[in-house]
């Protein structure tokens, strides 16, 4: 596989991405995209075609963005094959497609990613942290008219997977302690791990900031 197939990647991935309604818009793929070509420099051993390859397509077959996603597969299993990708390769793209989700990650049934697989799954948890990730959170919930804070609803921790699914997000805040502050821990790779701990406090700090602001104390 070489980088020209990349430039097709790009453009068939912006065609079906469109403009961001809840943060899935192409920004977010090109972002993904550019800090997995960051984490792969630290794998030599990583196929870095391959791993952006599947940044550039890790959302397009998704039910949020997609209604029939097995259409969906279909499009971009034959267009893979246009591209000339091998059938294995093909294979591990839709391997990580499909068990890179927070969700499968929670409830045990997502199959082991292969290391390409590890950094596009880092990278997607990246840019739901830090500023960004505060960004994104309030785009999303305003979308879906949640309540930014509200100190009577407490969040949940340490939820079982069948009560995160079953959850209701009240509030923006609440949605940091339920999801985002736990993605640090689950970075596969080490140089995902390091980005991590600055984001990390990123969203620490501007927690208890909002907090020192809502009771009049800063
Ligand atoms: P992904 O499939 O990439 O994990 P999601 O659809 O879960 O993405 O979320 C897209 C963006 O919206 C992420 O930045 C995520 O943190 C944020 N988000 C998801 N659910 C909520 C929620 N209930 N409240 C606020 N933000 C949310
Ligand atoms: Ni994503």
């Amino acid at each position: 596989m070489t980088t020209t197939v990349l430039a097709a990647v790009r453009q068939f991935s912006q065609a079906k991405m469109g403009d961001d309604e809840t943060g899935h818009g192409f920004d977010h793929i090109q972002r993904v995209v550019g800090l997995a070509d960051r984490l792969v420099q630290a794998y030599p051993q990583a196929d870095r075609v391959l791993t952006l390859t599947a940044a550039y397509l890790h959302d397009v077959i998704d039910e949020k963005l997609v209604t029939d996603t097995v259409a969906a597969s279909d499009e971009v299993r034959q267009f893979l094959n246009q591209q000339g990708l091998t059938a294995e390769q093909v294979a591990t793209v839709f391997l990580i497609m499909d068990n890179m989700s927070y969700h499968k990650t929670l409830d045990g049934t997502a199959k082991p990613l292969p290391l390409e697989g590890q950094i596009v799954q880092d990278a997607d948890r990246l840019d739901a942290i830090g500023a960004i990730g505060i960004a994104r959170a309030i785009y999303f919930g305003g979308h879906f008219g949640e309540k930014i804070y509200d100190p009577a609803v407490k969040p949940r921790t340490a939820m079982t997977h069948a009560e995160y699914r079953n959850l209701n997000h009240e509030t923006i805040i609440n949605h940091f302690y339920e999801k985002l502050l736990t993605l640090k821990d689950l970075m596969n790779t080490t140089a995902a791990k390091k980005l991590a701990e600055h984001r990390q406090q990123v969203m620490l700090d501007f927690l208890a900031e909002y907090k020192a602001e809502w009771n009049a104390e800063a």
